[in-house]
């Protein structure tokens, strides 16, 4: 008679899956803050890491222009090379993580590495936004991934949660403070009332700013990554080239001052809006300092700290709050998209989560940004006038230029600097940009106004 054989009371023999797959093997371009850290970090936590990612995770190869520092960094296990182009194209390397920097040469290592099928991990965020396109098209040609958690707002892993956790929503906009150097400057103006230049230099002084800051305090950077979310948000290309950008190094002190009188905070925000209008279709994609009312989640972000806010139609407002940048900050997204990385390794490229969250044939070309005088915001102004008796002057005058003044009043003599002249201060309701730059280019010729009038953004950023 047969009998369904007695299962065993032993444990089956099986070897662990991390035991059972070879590593996933990782070389490596550029060992400085961003490298050491993911090697530090990688080292640490190495159990655990391929406990989650179900194999080890093994750096193999390294290049960097000194060698005799990255030893001290890496030891003697992990070759060393000076050639980029040796690491991106190694038989021996499944993935490229490029900690270099740069577009140029970061750009022909890493469509090198893809064209040898290499998978790539980068935080390269200048990198992806002027070459995103491009690189991606070539991932998907050779079925390889593109992976950059690390690029924007590294401790927040928020293109994990736009192109998977908010998979269901139709997002209407995404906002944030993604560059903490200027997030710093701007807290340190407010809290401690110095200029823009004492406040840059304490940055420097601290390490919370480079030696040359353009791209951070002229909003490069912070355009470089909303350019990625928009692109992640509303399944549009990356269009950083259409941004519209503006930094802080013109913002005044006078103005952070006021802007706490009518009760806001100057923040530089990143923001990437869909409108879709009876007579506008597009994406409003821009960097600049703008008002956020201080009660604000946004405007309680001081320091170096980052937030990224997301609206969608199904979630409603989700925030995000967390480092921006950092070593083990950066590491901690590199070593996530590496795990992907090890989890996505042999499958269809069609099965895996597509490089801008959507699949190509979706990603919706003709999408465009929309020109600055489209943009549709509330605005706070600041007029110096020869006499406080003009303030009513000024409101009226507005108004028939079809600003829709919400709001006017006197800066009060704390915000003045000694021996200032009068300043009118108007808050808007949303005006197209093209109506306030008409009004305040003609308000330059009016006989009551005294000085270069000023006008910032308000961002209300309602659920
Ligand atoms: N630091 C952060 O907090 C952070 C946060 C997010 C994203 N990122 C991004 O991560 C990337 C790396 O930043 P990082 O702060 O780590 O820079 P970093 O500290 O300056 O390190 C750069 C490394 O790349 C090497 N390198 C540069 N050009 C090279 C070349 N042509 N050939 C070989 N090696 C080269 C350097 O080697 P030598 O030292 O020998 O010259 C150095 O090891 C950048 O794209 C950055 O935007 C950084």
């Amino acid at each position: 008679m047969y009998r369904d054989p007695v299962p065993s009371l032993e444990a089956p023999s099986l070897q662990s899956p991390t035991a059972a797959m070879r590593p996933l093997r990782v070389g490596m371009i550029g060992i400085g803050t961003v490298g050491a850290g993911t090697f530090r970090v990688l080292a640490r936590n190495q159990a655990l890491i391929a406990g989650r990612a179900g194999r080890d995770i093994k750096l193999v190869v390294v290049c960097a222009r000194s060698l005799a520092r990255a030893m001290s960094v890496v030891g003697k296990d992990v070759a060393l090379t000076n050639d980029p182009m040796q690491v991106a194209t190694h038989p021996d390397v499944d993935v490229l993580v490029e900690a270099a920097g740069g577009t140029g040469p970061a750009r022909d290592w890493v469509l090198a590495a893809i064209r040898a099928g290499k998978h790539v991990v980068t935080a390269n965020k200048a990198l992806l936004a002027t070459h995103g396109n491009e690189i991606f098209a070539a991932a998907r040609q050779h079925g390889v991934a593109v992976a950059y958690e690390g690029a924007v707002a590294v401790s927040i892993p928020i293109v994990k949660a736009l192109r998977e956790g908010l998979t269901a929503n139709r997002i209407e906009w995404v906002a944030g403070i993604i560059n903490g150097t200027t997030n710093f400057i701007l807290s340190k103006m407010r809290d401690e009332g110095v200029g823009f230049a004492e406040a840059l230099a304490q940055a420097q002084a601290l390490g919370y700013a480079e030696a040359d800051p353009t791209f951070d305090i002229e909003g490069v950077d912070a355009a470089h990554k909303i350019s990625l979310l928009a692109a992640n948000a509303f399944g549009m290309p990356v269009r950083f080239a259409d941004a519209q950008v503006e930094g802080i190094t013109r913002l005044q002190g006078l103005d952070v001052a006021c802007a706490e009188q009518l009760g806001f905070r100057i923040k530089l925000l990143g923001v990437a809006k869909r409108r879709k209008e009876s007579d506008v279709d597009g994406v409003e994609l821009r960097v600049q300092p703008a008002l956020v009312p201080a009660a604000h989640l946004l405007a309680q972000v001081n320091g170096s700290m980052n937030a990224v806010m997301v609206k969608g139609d199904a979630a409603g407002v989700t925030m995000f709050y967390g480092a921006g940048a950092g070593s083990e900050q950066t590491a901690s997204a590199v070593i996530a998209d590496l795990v992907d990385v090890a989890r996505l390794d042999g499958t269809r490229a069609q099965q895996r989560v597509p490089h801008l969250g959507f699949h190509p044939e979706a990603v919706d070309e003709q999408l465009a940004v929309l020109p600055r005088a489209a943009v549709h915001t509330r605005h706070y102004l600041r007029v110096p006038v020869h006499s406080a008796q003009q303030i009513e002057a000024v409101g009226a005058w507005l108004a028939a230029q079809h600003v829709p003044v919400q709001r006017v009043e006197l800066a009060c003599d704390k915000a003045l600097p000694t021996g200032s002249e009068p300043q009118v201060l108007v808050l808007t309701d949303a005006v197209a940009q093209a109506t306030v730059d008409l009004a305040v280019h003609a308000l330059a010729a009016h006989p009551a106004v005294a000085g270069p009038v000023v006008a910032l953004r308000v961002e209300l950023l309602e659920g």
